[in-house]
């Protein structure tokens, strides 16, 4: 990206692609991607299974490097970063959910949102606070000491949505988020996104082949075999 580009946007990316090379063959997960989301949007990226969806937000995300094209998060070129930066670029910029939660099974709900504080080493009693302050934020107040098993799923991805929020990221990644949840559980989930976006003036990529986020969204990309087929605000 140019030194002279004044620009708002928290995600940018143009011509992005990425080829898994499978012994003799090759799939192109994505293919000439190119978008730029400001802050304060709500955007569902949606299309069929294998349309590239994940791949998507995983090298939007630094998760995975493109094999062309380039991405800036916040005004950083992903390429121009080495492999600790990228970590720490992701630690800071990036809060991802995953369908499945992700929770640690032993961990309490505040000790797993306190996970992205222990590692950019902040101070214990600022971890707790910050955890606890998460945990309201997403209704879970109450739960702060129960484990992943004594909560139900929506509950377990409130906690999930808290820690990927811990180190007050301007970009939420959310893979399939409500997938595991039943429509109505589903349905809190995306209003809890959507509060965020509102309140922090984030910006939220929720991939999803899941109708009903549709429409509460600012804006729907959507993919078929990797690429843009539509993109409407
Ligand atoms: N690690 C991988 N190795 C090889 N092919 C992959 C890999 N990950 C994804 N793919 C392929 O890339 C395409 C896009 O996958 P994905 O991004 O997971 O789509 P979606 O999330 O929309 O279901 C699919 O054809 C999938 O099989
Ligand atoms: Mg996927």
């Amino acid at each position: 990206m140019s030194d002279t580009a004044v620009s708002t946007a928290l995600v940018e990316a143009r011509g992005l692609g990425r080829i898994y090379t499978t012994g003799p063959s090759e799939v192109h997960a994505i293919e000439d991607v190119s978008l730029v989301v400001e802050p304060g949007t709500f955007v569902v990226v949606r299309g069929r299974s294998g349309s590239g969806k994940t791949t998507l937000l995983n090298t939007l995300g630094g998760l995975d490097r493109p094999t062309s094209g380039w991405v800036s998060i916040a005004g950083q070129d992903l390429g121009d970063l080495d492999e600790p930066g990228l970590a720490d670029l992701r630690r800071h910029e990036v809060g991802y959910i995953f369908q499945a939660f992700g929770l640690i099974p032993i961990l309490t709900a505040q000790e797993n949102v306190e996970i992205p504080l222990r590692l950019v080493a902040a101070p214990p009693r600022e971890r707790r606070e910050r955890a606890r302050l998460l945990l309201e934020q997403v209704g879970l107040g109450g739960r702060a000491g129960h484990r992943p098993e004594e909560l139900s799923g929506g509950e377990q991805q409130r906690v999930a949505i808290a820690r990927a929020l811990a180190n007050a990221p301007r970009v939420l990644l959310a893979d399939e988020p409500t997938g595991q949840l039943d429509s109505r559980t589903g349905k809190s989930i995306i209003d809890v996104i959507l509060g965020l976006v509102r309140t922090e003036n984030i910006a939220a990529l929720v991939a999803t082949h899941d109708p009903m986020p549709l429409a509460v969204a600012d804006r729907v990309i959507e993919l078929s075999d990797g690429r843009v087929v539509a993109d409407s605000y």
